[in-house]
């Protein structure tokens, strides 16, 4: 049957309004290492959207474009579904019976959602005291068994691969190749919403895995031909946790964004190697900024992401001025804000009225009516 390229587009995009997006392993089959005897293991994840941001296009104008490439709508509310789905297929179909990983709060909380949708048991390893809320809610309800260790993301890393070396569980942390793999596909996306590839693409990095993975991703599509360029790599770290911007471990990460409070980046060599490729950037914002980006996502743009998230618009908003004129630019935000409701509630400039008489004069008083 021939098709226009206009008339399959248009269907797809029907297909994923109907909701009958299969899950990216399925839309993607033939670009991922997968075959017919895998078994797929999904939430129907991917498919996110890439949401118009008009007031930070307003602020820095020059014809700019800005797009926020939302991964925090995933099942479980952050990009790590787009790797889990994949990593806990790949280890179904060897046989696998328990799968571990090392985590900031997301990693975990994939990884046991789609570990229980296996029927797997899920281990993972947790800073004690420095996982947000709403991350560890997740991994508690959907059964994980969750070990909390008096240290931090990279020590838990450490512990973890040992692991997975001597016992018979699956490592489903960024090592786990086949999770770059499901994470590539937000670039196939991105360059089917946009039809071209972005001119920079704004990118939070913690492991460096997602920013490697979108490389892979946009160059992929390039060499088929689906776009003639690929995009700036923009990598941005909280200034408390930058590894990857000053070029040495960083033994005590830290920053407000928990998600990427990690000092020694499992994927340093492929993120340099991505910087130079792509002719990227990579660069510092302080916690202040991430906030700052944060509060602006959210009451500018309706947006509500997690911190780690709104480190690429800081890292966009601090390089305002460097972005050329026209420019076409896709910000990842990697996780939902309801993630860390702690970090909302103790941020922001709301008028909060509290302890009112429950009487419509009281509360119309208070109203200015
Ligand atoms: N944003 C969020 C919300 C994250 O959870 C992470 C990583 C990153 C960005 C950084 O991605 O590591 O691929 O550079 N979170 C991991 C976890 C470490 O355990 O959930 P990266």
């Amino acid at each position: 049957m021939f098709l226009s390229n206009s008339l399959r587009y248009h269907l797809r995009n029907r297909v994923i309004n109907l909701g009958c997006w299969p899950g990216l392993i399925k839309e993607y089959q033939s670009w991922l290492p997968v075959s017919d005897e895998t078994p797929i293991i999904t939430l129907k994840e991917g498919g996110t959207p890439l949401i118009p941001a008009p007031n930070i296009e307003e602020y820095i104008g020059r014809g700019v474009t800005i797009y926020l490439k939302f991964d925090g709508l995933n099942p479980t509310g952050s990009f790590k579904d787009r790797g889990m789905t994949m990593a806990i297929s790949k280890a179904k179909e060897i046989g696998s019976r328990a799968i571990i990983c090392a985590s900031t709060g997301n990693t975990s909380a994939s990884a046991a959602a789609y570990a229980c949708r296996a029927g797997m048991k899920a281990f993972v390893l947790i800073p004690d005291g420095y996982v947000a809320q709403g991350k560890l809610a997740q991994a508690l309800l959907y059964g994980a068994e969750i070990l909390s260790i008096q240290g931090n993301f990279d020590e838990a890393l450490r512990i973890v691969r040992k692991t997975a070396e001597s016992y018979p569980v699956t490592l489903v942390n960024s090592l786990n190749p086949y999770r770059l793999q499901g994470q590539k596909t937000a670039a196939f996306e991105v360059i089917e919403a946009l039809g071209k590839a972005p001119d920079w693409l704004c990118i939070p990095m913690g492991n460096a895995g997602n920013i490697s993975a979108y490389w892979m991703g946009f160059k992929e599509y390039y060499k088929a031909g689906y776009a003639n360029s690929t995009p700036r790599m923009m990598g941005f770290q909280s200034s408390g946790s930058a590894p990857l911007v000053i070029g040495a471990t960083v033994e005590n990460p830290n920053t407000i964004a928990t998600a990427i409070r990690i000092g020694r980046p499992v994927n340093r060599d492929k993120a340099i190697k991505v910087k130079k490729d792509s002719n990227g950037i990579f660069s510092t914002v302080t916690d202040k900024e991430i906030i700052k980006a944060y509060q602006i996502l959210a009451s500018r743009e309706g947006v509500f992401c997690e911190p780690a998230s709104a480190v690429s618009v800081a890292g966009l908003l601090k390089y305002r001025n460097e972005i050329p004129d026209c420019a076409v630019i896709v910000c990842v935000l990697t996780g939902h804000g309801l993630k860390d409701p702690s970090c909302a509630i103790g941020n922001n400039t709301a008028t909060f009225h509290t302890g009112i008489k429950p009487d419509i004069k009281s509360i119309t008083k208070l109203m200015g009516l």
